[in-house]
């Protein structure tokens, strides 16, 4: 065991464990009036992750430590929380990529309810998600025995945004959405880009008219917080932009 920083090579990073102290945002909502910080030393290796470290706390230190995870490799999109002050996955983010010389800070992401520790309400999140109507659209029939033909040009048009998996790391990390819980947020807004602009899809006005709200797009400051915390790399912003152009066009 050592607890020096990690100057290692991949052999040691393999072999050689550390102590690294991780400071959680604690609430239980039976017991606590507000939130506090508890410390856990946890023994690891510089190509863990933070998700392996809130697995040993929970096995080995306290049970009743709460967090989501599924997939524990970057795709359910269930363990979006605050490390270090930024909105990250934990099973995406590793302890070699972190400063272990001071206390690795972990909270639940902003802006939504906290329910237990980790774990935040997601129902608002997905309100707004449903409200841009996220799925296609296509009343009108494909000629008799044909698909839908989509170009490569047409699929490349929305491609960025497909890769969303609503962790919700983009909406918690906007400033707009901690001071109005109302706003679309970033999150639904690439959620709606993502059908708006499919060739196939014959209700992008509507979308357009549900985000053309007073809390739709134009609340967006461009910011870029949504960008940087996207675990995806969706170009966030960009996305929001060219929703607000599609709006003043009146089409996609
Ligand atoms: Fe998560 Fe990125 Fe989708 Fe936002 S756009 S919910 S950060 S995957
Ligand atoms: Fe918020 Fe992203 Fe706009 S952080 S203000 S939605 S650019
Ligand atoms: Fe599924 Fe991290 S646990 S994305």
């Amino acid at each position: 065991m050592t607890t020096a920083t990690l100057q290692t090579t991949s052999t040691d990073a393999a072999t050689t464990s550390f102590t690294v102290t991780f400071l959680i945002r604690r609430f239980d909502p039976e017991v606590d009036a507000e939130p506090r910080w508890q410390d856990f030393d946890v023994e690891m290796y510089a190509t863990d992750r933070v998700l392996d470290a809130l697995h040993k706390i929970k096995w080995e230190q306290d049970g009743s430590l709460t967090f989501r995870r599924s997939c524990a490799h970057g795709i359910c999109g269930s363990d979006a929380m605050r490390i270090n002050g930024r909105n990250r996955l934990a099973c995406k983010t590793l302890i070699k990529d972190l400063d272990i010389t001071k206390p690795i800070y972990v909270e639940a992401i902003k802006g939504l309810p906290l329910e237990k520790d980790l774990v935040v309400d997601m129902e608002p999140f997905f309100a707004s998600y449903r409200e841009v109507q996220p799925f296609l659209q296509a009343s009108s029939a494909p000629s008799a025995g044909k698909e839908r033909v989509q170009s490569v040009a047409e699929r490349a048009r929305f491609d960025d945004t497909t890769k969303c998996i609503l962790c919700a790391a983009c909406t918690s990390s906007c400033p707009v959405f901690w001071t109005d819980g109302q706003y679309f947020g970033p999150a639904a807004i690439v959620n709606a880009h993502r059908f708006i602009f499919d060739s196939r899809d014959e209700e992008a006005k509507v979308r357009l008219d549900i985000l053309n709200d007073k809390e739709g797009v134009w609340r967006c400051r461009t910011t870029f917080n949504c960008t940087d915390a996207c675990p995806r790399g969706i170009e966030v912003t960009k996305a929001i932009a060219e929703v607000k152009q599609a709006i003043l066009r009146g089409t996609p």
